[in-house]
C-alpha cells in the first residue's frame, strides 16, 4: 500500500530548532528511516513537508486520488488552529495517526487541544524522533489485517 507522511510547519528546521524540545535528529532522517521500513514491509511511504495550511490541505485532497491507504500525520502547530487541515481529512476518510516529537499535554495550555486527536486512529507523542517509529509499526499493523 502507499502510505503518505504529512509534516506541518516549522518541522523543516528539525535538528537545529529548539533541540531541547524537539531533539536532534532531521526531518529528511525521519523521512528516509521511515521509508526504508514502509518498503522492507513491501509498501511504499511518500513525505510531504510544508509551512502553509493550504500545501498541506492540497495534499490531502490530492491523497484521495492517488491511492493513499493510511496518513501519518505530525500539523505541528496547524494541531492547535487548523480546522481546514481537519476538514480536509475527514474529506478524504482516510485513516490517520497523529504524531508528535514532544509531549504536548505536558506543555502551554495551548497546546494541550488539538483538532485531530478525535478524528485520529490513534496519537503517538512525547517519544521524540521514535514517535514516527512506533506511529508507524501501528500503521503497518492495521495495514496487514
Ligand atoms: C509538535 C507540537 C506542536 O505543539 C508544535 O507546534 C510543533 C511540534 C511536536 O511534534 O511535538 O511544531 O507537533
Amino acid at each position: 500500500a502507499t502510505l503518505l507522511l504529512l509534516h506541518g510547519p516549522n518541522l523543516n528546521l528539525l535538528g537545529s530548532r529548539e533541540p531541547e524540545v524537539y531533539g536532534h535528529t532531521t526531518l529528511a532522517d525521519i523521512d528516509a528511516d521511515l521509508s526504508a521500513r514502509a518498503q522492507a514491509a513491501g509498501h511504499v511511504l511518500e513525505a510531504f513537508q510544508s509551512n502553509a495550511e493550504h500545501a498541506l490541505v492540497e495534499r490531502v485532497q490530492a491523497a484521495r486520488l492517488d491511492g493513499t491507504a493510511f496518513i501519518l500525520l505530525n500539523p505541528a502547530a496547524f494541531t492547535h488552529t487548523s480546522v481546514a487541515l481537519r476538514d480536509a481529512l475527514a474529506a478524504v476518510a482516510i485513516p490517520f495517526i497523529e504524531i508528535h516529537l514532544s509531549n504536548p499535554h505536558a506543555r502551554e495550555p495551548f497546546r494541550q487541544h488539538s483538532y485531530f486527536s478525535d478524528k485520529a486512529v490513534g496519537v503517538v507523542c512525547g517519544f521524540g524522533a521514535d514517535s514516527y517509529r512506533y506511529a508507524l509499526d501501528a500503521a503497518l499493523q492495521r495495514l496487514a489485517r
